[in-house]
């Protein structure tokens, strides 16, 4: 097991990144003292929720476990209203705790529901996704989806520990596993080198779910994130570099209609983001061909569903991350460093998104 202090504004929290972490989440549960405790879940990682109940049984304390149906759509005021109905029947006070099982839908619902619950209780993340242990249950973002818009509504909401269990990924269905590497890829390409390389020489046992070598790049992961994320709490400025292809990425997946999984729209708009850098004379043709076999080993596949390039562009133009129709794209440089904030002439972006979309 590995353990990491991180810091945040409102105060330092461990995450802890390991096999069968029963007895530790009792201790994390036990040290924070809470006045009682409610577990959110959904209906897929609920056989989780049920073991980390019986972990803070054992702390001594009462709990009960809502689960939530396992759905993006979850992610909405009605079901936020559905928790704190909850958090209120189990009389969570000030002092009390909401602890997160599951994914990041679970996540970022629970999180803001501990955010404005008593204007703020004490958040616990128990990730069971590899996007949530890398990704989700860090950096304190939190909220739910408008009725258009994703993640539309929302608070910053630091959790005051992460227990990130790798024997929970072994349940997971395989698209979700899989498609999750799109996010380890590009905390590798845009931020960490070693990782990249660690990467591309443990493919296969990463796909085989080898839990020791998981250990490892969650623990490179999380201290990638951490580490910008300790920059730029709030996300105005740095913090971008985490946005690495999700520009085009989450253009190709509002012009599907969401019928593409985050992972591979990420995968798409880092091949693009490459792309442009290339022609841009920002990078080597080396990184294009490396990352492309990296994603390649990890079956994120380089034909996207057929769009019309034109629905990618004008999805472009509507990302809240564009500024009065300006997109600032994040573009790699070197394997393990990229650069935010670049401004690309538009026909450019339509060459390359035309000709990687085949
Ligand atoms: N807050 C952030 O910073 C941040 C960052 C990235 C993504 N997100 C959000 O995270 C969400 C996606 O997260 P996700 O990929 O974890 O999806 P998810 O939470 O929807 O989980 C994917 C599926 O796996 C199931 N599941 C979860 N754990 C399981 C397990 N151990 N075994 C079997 N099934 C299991 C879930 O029920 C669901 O059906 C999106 O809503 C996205 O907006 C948030
Ligand atoms: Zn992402």
């Amino acid at each position: 097991m590995v353990r990491l202090i991180l810091d945040s504004s409102t105060g330092g929290y461990p995450v802890l990144i390991g096999t069968n972490l029963g007895r530790e989440l009792r201790n994390v549960i036990t040290r924070l003292d809470p006045t009682g405790a409610a577990i959110v879940t959904d209906t897929n990682a609920r056989p989780y929720a049920v073991k980390v109940a019986k972990a803070i049984k054992r702390a001594g304390l009462k709990t009960a476990i809502y689960a939530i149906p396992a759905s993006e759509r979850s992610k909405s005021i009605e079901q936020l209203q559905n928790v704190l109905g909850f958090l209120e029947r189990q009389q969570i006070d000030r002092g009390g705790i909401v602890i997160a099982v599951g994914g990041g839908t679970v996540g970022d619902l629970a999180g803001f529901a501990a955010a404005v619950w008593q204007r703020g209780v004490r958040l616990v993340a128990v990730p069971t996704t590899l996007l949530a242990m890398v990704d989700s249950s860090i950096g304190g973002k939190t909220g739910v989806n408008g009725r258009k818009s994703k993640n539309a509504i929302g608070a910053f909401w630091q959790p005051s520990a992460v227990i990130s269990d790798i024997a929970t990924l072994e349940s997971l269905p395989a698209p979700n596993y899989r498609d999750a590497f799109a996010e380890v890829v590009k905390y590798a390409v845009a931020m960490d080198r070693g990782l990249f390389d660690l990467l591309q020489r443990n493919s296969p046992r990463l796909l085989e779910g080898d839990t020791s070598m998981l250990e490892r790049i969650v623990f490179r992961c999380v201290a990638a994130k951490a580490l910008i994320v300790a920059k730029d709490e709030r996300d105005r400025g740095p913090r971008a570099i985490l946005n690495y292809g999700h520009t085009a990425g989450h253009a190709l997946e509002a012009a599907t209609g969401f019928r593409i999984t985050h992972g591979r729209a990420v995968a798409f708009g880092m091949r693009v983001a490459a792309r442009i850098a290339l022609s841009r004379e920002l990078c080597s043709r080396r990184l294009v061909e490396s990352q492309d076999e990296l994603l390649n080993a990890f079956g994120l596949p380089d034909q996207p569903p057929h769009v019309e390039p034109k629905r990618i562009l004008a999805a472009m133009a509507l990302d809240k991350k564009a500024r009065r129709g300006k997109v600032a794209w994040v573009m790699p440089r070197r394997i393990g460093h990229a650069e935010v904030g670049h401004t690309i002439p538009a026909a450019l972006v339509r060459r390359v998104v035309t000709r990687s979309l085949g």
